[in-house]
């Protein structure tokens, strides 16, 4: 790898029943996946909540057990929701010394994925490539001088490189989706307007698809190449 390259991690799961990770969730974890009503939301939540930790903790060389995660939102300065971030539990002191990387993580049915750096604020989104869009999405997702998607892919594509955007800048659909204009979805992506008190950059936007059926976007706050690697995690019986 090129030494001048900015290097991103994306792990990514299968989803586990929450059952499966009962000796790795933390009692706060236990709590927050049971409170999700849909069976395999709540099982999506706990496996997304674990790959977070273990993604981070493979910076230095550890196990989920060594992280403790934390969400911040920036319009109500909530710690419920919001932007998520990593600091380290019990660890040896050279490790204490170093700075947790910037994450992002996103879920969809089956599948749950993790964006780690330490070049910059970071996003990630998945959709399952199948899946419809709701009624209404050009109305309420694209800017007026945005072309009209050709397909509903072409509109999962715009919306996962979108969300992958608004998450990097932290601020997820608290900004609407609409002032954010971008190339078309059956195009390499390509950012044209971008509001600057909401999404200064610079901003790396890629796709990234984690499995066949699943399509992504990551973007990065950094200028200079980025290269990604993409590894999957069994998540089962980790600790
Ligand atoms: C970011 C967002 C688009 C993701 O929603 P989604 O498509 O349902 O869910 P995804 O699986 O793609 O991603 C979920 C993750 O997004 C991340 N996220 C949420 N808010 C975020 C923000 N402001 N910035 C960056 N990431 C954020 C969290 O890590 C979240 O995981 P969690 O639920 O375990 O905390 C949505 O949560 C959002 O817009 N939130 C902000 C809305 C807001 O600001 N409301 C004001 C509240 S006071």
């Amino acid at each position: 790898m090129d030494h001048a390259t900015l290097p991103v991690t994306v792990h990514w799961a299968r989803t586990v029943p929450v059952g499966a990770l009962a000796d790795v969730l933390t009692l706060g974890e236990r709590d927050r996946a049971a409170a999700v009503q849909n069976e395999e939301s709540r099982d999506a939540v706990a496996s997304s909540l674990v790959l977070a930790r273990t993604a981070v903790g493979s910076w230095a060389g550890l196990d989920a057990g060594a992280v403790e995660l934390h969400r911040h939102c920036p319009r109500c300065g909530s710690r419920a929701h919001g932007r998520p971030s990593a600091s380290w539990r019990t660890v040896p002191d050279d490790v204490r010394r170093t700075p947790t990387p910037h994450l992002s993580l996103a879920r969809t049915t089956g599948l749950v994925v993790v964006a780690t750096t330490r070049a910059g604020a970071v996003g990630i989104d998945v959709e399952r490539r199948a899946d419809r869009v709701f009624g209404g999405f050009d109305d309420v997702v694209l800017a007026g001088t945005e072309a009209r998607p050709v397909d509903d892919e072409a509109r999962l594509r715009t919306w996962t490189r979108k969300e992958a955007l608004l998450k990097a800048a932290g601020r997820g659909l608290d900004v609407d989706p609409r002032t954010l204009v971008l190339g078309p979805g059956d195009e390499p992506p390509r950012i044209e307007e971008a509001p600057a008190d909401a999404l200064g950059g610079p901003w790396h936007l890629q796709d990234l698809d984690p499995v066949e059926e699943v399509l992504g976007a990551l973007a990065l706050r950094a200028h200079g190449p980025v290269s990604v690697r993409v590894t999957r995690v069994q998540l089962a019986g980790r600790r």
